[in-house]
C-alpha cells in the first residue's frame, strides 16, 4: 500500500486549502494557450493519458488495427469538459472581459484552468489530471468562488457541465452497459471492444475495456449555485480498465475520498517521486527558465511511466513511445509504438529515476522475444530480431508507407542489447543478467550472425541497412550499426559466460568470431569513419549517427572520433532532431571544446514550446510530432551525462561508474541531482565547474567501482567523494 509520506522539507501543503506551496521552478503559468493545441501538456500515469483539451484518452497496451496500422485505439475524452455560467436567461463560457490563467503545476502533477469574471466578482477554477496513485482514474474537479459576500443581482444561479469527447472512436465499439444514475453507486457503464486484432496468433482477441463514470455524462449537468452559497465543488471520475471489478472498486474508493484528499492522494504521490526518486535542482543566473524545462522533461517523461506504488497492481507495461501515452492515433505521433527511441534516447534518463522503469522497459522486450523471433524467421533470419516499431504483440507494425525502414534499420536489435548492457552496469544486478539479459543478448546475436556476410578476405558486413541517418538507405556496413553490433555481440559473450551457459561455447565462439571480423569503416587519410561504404564527402546526413561511436557506444573516443565530430556537425540537417545536438554537445564536452555549449542551447531552445515546456520533434518552422519524449531523452543525457560526466561501463567484469571532469551549462553554477543509484547503493551527487560531490549511502555489505582516468576503487558502505577538476586521486572518505 502506498504510504502517505509527509516530507514537508521545502515543499509545503498549507492545512488551510491543501494547495501545494509550489516553487517556481515547477510552475508553468501562461494567460495565452499555444496556437497549436497539441503543445498542451500531456498528462498520464501509465495506465491512462490524455492532451488537456485534446479529444482522445489512450490506455497503455491498447491498439487496434492491423499490422503497419496498429495505432493506441482512442477512447473518447469524455472528461474533457466545458464549464459555463448559467441564469435566468441562459448559459455562456465567458464574458467579453473575462481573464484567464493556465497554470501546469510540475510539482502535483496536475493542469489548472482559472477564469475570472470581474464583472461577476467570481472565479471558476477547473482541473485535470491523470491520478497517480488510483491510477485507473482521470479527474475533473471544479472550483467555483463568488468574492463578494453579498451576491450581485447579475450572478448565476447554476453552471452548466458539458462534456467534449470528440468524434465517435474510429478504433472501438462502445455500448452501454448500464446508463447509470451516479447517485447509490449505479454507474454509467460503458463496454468497448476494439475491432481489428493486430496479428495473429500472437493476439487472440479484441481489447475489452470498461468504463465507469462517477456520473451521466450524456446530458450536460446543470449544478444549481444558490446565489447565497460562496463556493461550489465539484468533480467527475472517469475510471477506465481492462476488468469492470477493477475500474469498480478504483471509483468506489475514489468517491469515498473528501475532495480535498481525491487531490493530495494524486499530488502526494508526486511529491513523493521528486523527493525520494529524482531531481535535479540547479544554481546560477540562468537557473529558473532551465530548471523548468527540466523539470517538465522530467514530468512528461515520468508521467507516461507506470506509477510504482497504485492502489491496485498495475497491469503489464507496453513500453515508451516517442511521444509518450497521451498521444498515439495520428501519423505525427507514432502511432503509439516503441522505438530505438526507448532504449537509446529514453532509458539513460529513465534509469536514473528508478531501476524499476528501466527494467519494465526491457521487460516489455523480455515479453515479446516471441514475436521478435517470428519477425527473424519471417525475414529469413535466425534469433531474435525486434521489429523497428512495435507494439501489442510485439511483431512488425512499421507503417505500410515506408516497408524500406522495417527491413534496413535493424540497429535497433543490438541496440536493445547494448541498453541491457547499460543497465546490468549501474544497477549491478546479476540475477536481472542472467534470467533477463542473457535470453535477449543471446537471441539478438544469433539474429546478427544469420543476417552478417563474410567475405574471403575474412571481414564481416552488414549489407542493404539503413543507419540512424534515414536520408541513406540500403547501405553496406553502417558505422554506427556495425559498431552496436560488435558491442552487442561481444556482451552475449560475457553475459554467457557469468551466467555460466556452458552449454554455448561453439556459440560464443562464432559471435566472438564475428565482433571482430565486422568491419568498422576507417578512412586512413582523412581519419575519420564514413558513414557507409561509398558515403561522398560532403553528402548531408539526417541526424547524429557516426559520432556515436564516441557518446553513447564508447567504442571510439580518439583523435578519428573528435574528427568526426568536426566532420559531421558540418553536414547535419539543420532540421535533424534535437537529441542530434545534444549527443554533439555531450561528445564536444567529452573534449572540452567550446562549441558544446551551443549545441547544448541548440538542443532544446527552439525544440521546448514557451507555455508549458512541451517539446516538438523538430525545431520551430518545421512541422512534427508533439510531446517528443525523445528529445528529452537526449537532452537529459547531455546534462547528466555531458556536463555530468556520468557514465557506466562494465570494466574489468565489475558494473562501473566512469567519472569524467565535469562542466556546467552557460549561466549555471551548480546541478544537484538526487538520487542516482548505484547497484544498492543511493547518492546525491553535485557538480560545478571545478568539482564534483557524491555522497552515497548503502547497506554495509555493498560496493560499487568508481573509475576516473586510470585511477579506480571500489566504494563500499556509506561514503563521501569529491573530486576536483584536473586533481587526481579522487577525495574519498567514509562517511
Ligand atoms: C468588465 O469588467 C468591468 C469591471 O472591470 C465590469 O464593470 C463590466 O461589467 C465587465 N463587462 C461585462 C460585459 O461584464
Ligand atoms: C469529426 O468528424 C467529422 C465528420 O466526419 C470530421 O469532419 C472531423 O474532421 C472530425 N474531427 C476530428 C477532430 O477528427
Ligand atoms: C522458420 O521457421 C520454420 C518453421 O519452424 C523453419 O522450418 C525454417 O527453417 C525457419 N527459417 C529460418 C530462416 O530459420
Ligand atoms: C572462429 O575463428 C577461428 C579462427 O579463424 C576459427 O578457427 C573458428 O572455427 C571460428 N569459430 C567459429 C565457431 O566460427
Ligand atoms: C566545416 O565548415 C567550416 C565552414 O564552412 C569550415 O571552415 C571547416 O573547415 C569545415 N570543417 C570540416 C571538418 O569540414
Ligand atoms: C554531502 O554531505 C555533506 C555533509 O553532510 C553536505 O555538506 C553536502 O552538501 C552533501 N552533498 C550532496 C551532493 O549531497
Amino acid at each position: 500500500m502506498f504510504k502517505f509520506i509527509l516530507l514537508l522539507i521545502t515543499l509545503l501543503i498549507s492545512s488551510s486549502s491543501c494547495e501545494l506551496v509550489t516553487p517556481a521552478e515547477y510552475l508553468l503559468k501562461t494567460n495565452s494557450l499555444p496556437a497549436d493545441l497539441n503543445f498542451m501538456p500531456s498528462l498520464s500515469n501509465g495506465h491512462l493519458g490524455y492532451t488537456v483539451f485534446g479529444d482522445a484518452i489512450f490506455m497503455n497496451g491498447v491498439y487496434n488495427g492491423a499490422a503497419g496500422n496498429s495505432q493506441r485505439a482512442r477512447i473518447p475524452n469524455w472528461l474533457n469538459i466545458k464549464a459555463e455560467l448559467c441564469d435566468r436567461f441562459g448559459c455562456a463560457e465567458s464574458e467579453a472581459n473575462v481573464s484567464r490563467s493556465y497554470e501546469m503545476n510540475l510539482l502535483g502533477g496536475y493542469f489548472s484552468y482559472k477564469q475570472h469574471y470581474p464583472g461577476l466578482d467570481l472565479t471558476l477554477e477547473q482541473r485535470s489530471y491523470a491520478h497517480r496513485f488510483y491510477n485507473r482514474a482521470v479527474i475533473y474537479e471544479l472550483l467555483a468562488k463568488r468574492h463578494a459576500t453579498a451576491a450581485r443581482t447579475n450572478s448565476p444561479q447554476f453552471i452548466k457541465l458539458s462534456s467534449q469527447p470528440g468524434n465517435a472512436s474510429s478504433a472501438i465499439d462502445f455500448e452501454l452497459i448500464n446508463k447509470g444514475s451516479s447517485a447509490a453507486g449505479d454507474f454509467r457503464h460503458l463496454r468497448g471492444h476494439t475491432k481489428v486484432l493486430e496479428q495473429q496468433p500472437f493476439q487472440a482477441s479484441a481489447h475489452e475495456l470498461h468504463l465507469l463514470f462517477s456520473e451521466p455524462l450524456e446530458q450536460p449537468l446543470q449544478l444549481p449555485w444558490p446565489t447565497w452559497q460562496a463556493e461550489l465543488q465539484h468533480r467527475i471520475i472517469l475510471s477506465i480498465d481492462k476488468q469492470e471489478s477493477v475500474a469498480r472498486k478504483e471509483l468506489q474508493q475514489l468517491l469515498q475520498l473528501e475532495p480535498a484528499q481525491l487531490l493530495s492522494s494524486h499530488t502526494q504521490a508526486w511529491l513523493q517521486f521528486w523527493q525520494q526518486q529524482f531531481s535535479i535542482e540547479l544554481l546560477g543566473d540562468g537557473a529558473l527558465e532551465l530548471s523548468r524545462i527540466v523539470n517538465a522533461g522530467i514530468f512528461y517523461l515520468a508521467s507516461s511511466l507506470p506509477s510504482l506504488s497504485s492502489h491496485q497492481p498495475n497491469e503489464f507495461y507496453y513500453g515508451l513511445s516517442p511521444t509518450g501515452l497521451a498521444r498515439g492515433n495520428l501519423e505525427a505521433d507514432y502511432q503509439g509504438h516503441n522505438f530505438w527511441d526507448t532504449e537509446i534516447w529514453m532509458l539513460p534518463a529513465v534509469t536514473q529515476f528508478d531501476f524499476e522503469y528501466a527494467k519494465q522497459l526491457l521487460e516489455y522486450r523480455f515479453r515479446h522475444l516471441e514475436g521478435a523471433r517470428y519477425n527473424a524467421n519471417l525475414t529469413g533470419y535466425k534469433g531474435a530480431r525486434f521489429p523497428w516499431e512495435s507494439a501489442y504483440t510485439g511483431t512488425e507494425v512499421t507503417n505500410p508507407c515506408c516497408p524500406v525502414i522495417a527491413q534496413q534499420e535493424i540497429h535497433v536489435s543490438p541496440d536493445i542489447s547494448f541498453a541491457l548492457k547499460k543497465l546490468f552496469a549501474q544497477s549491478k544486478d546479476w540475477s536481472w543478467l542472467c534470467e533477463r539479459a542473457w535470453p535477449i543478448a543471446a537471441e539478438v546475436a544469433d539474429f546478427l550472425a544469420s543476417r552478417a556476410s563474410c567475405d574471403e578476405s575474412g571481414s564481416c558486413h552488414l549489407l542493404h541497412v539503413m543507419g540512424p541517418d534515414e536520408d541513406h538507405e540500403n547501405v553496406d556496413d553502417n558505422a554506427y550499426t556495425n559498431a552496436v553490433a560488435k558491442i552487442a555481440l561481444d556482451f552475449a559473450v560475457w553475459t554467457g559466460e557469468q551466467c555460466a551457459q556452458l552449454g554455448n561455447r561453439r556459440r560464443f565462439e562464432s559471435w566472438r568470431n564475428l565482433s571482430q571480423a565486422l568491419l568498422v569503416l576507417h578512412d586512413q587519410q582523412l581519419n575519420y569513419h564514413p558513414q557507409h561504404l561509398g558515403y561522398r564527402r560532403g553528402d548531408i546526413v539526417k541526424q547524429a549517427d557516426t559520432i556515436l561511436l564516441g557518446y553513447p557506444l564508447l567504442y571510439d573516443t580518439s583523435a578519428t572520433h573528435r574528427n568526426d565530430l568536426d566532420y559531421y556537425a558540418n553536414v547535419t540537417r539543420e532540421s535533424g532532431p534535437a537529441m542530434t545536438w545534444s549527443m554533439f554537445a555531450i561528445n564536444y564536452l567529452d573534449t572540452f571544446d567550446p562549441r558544446a555549449d551551443d549545441y547544448f542551447k541548440r538542443g532544446y531552445e527552439s525544440y521546448v514550446r514557451p507555455e508549458f515546456k512541451v517539446w516538438s520533434e523538430t525545431p520551430r518552422g518545421y512541422a512534427g510530432s508533439a510531446n517528443f519524449l525523445t528529445g528529452i531523452g537526449g537532452f537529459l543525457q547531455a546534462l547528466l551525462n555531458g556536463y555530468g560526466g556520468l557514465d557506466f561501463i562494465i570494466d574489468d567484469n565489475q558494473p562501473t561508474m566512469l567519472l569524467r571532469n565535469t562542466n556546467v551549462p552557460p549561466l549555471i553554477d551548480q546541478v544537484t541531482v538526487k538520487y542516482i543509484n548505484l547497484g544498492k547503493l543511493k547518492c546525491s551527487w553535485s557538480f560545478k565547474y571545478t568539482s564534483s560531490e557524491w555522497n552515497c549511502t548503502a547497506p554495509a555489505d555493498q560496493s560499487f567501482k568508481l573509475k576516473q582516468g586510470k585511477l579506480h576503487k571500489l566504494m563500499s558502505g556509506s561514503f563521501h567523494v569529491t573530486l576536483k577538476r584536473g586533481e587526481e586521486p579522487m577525495y574519498i572518505n567514509a562517511i
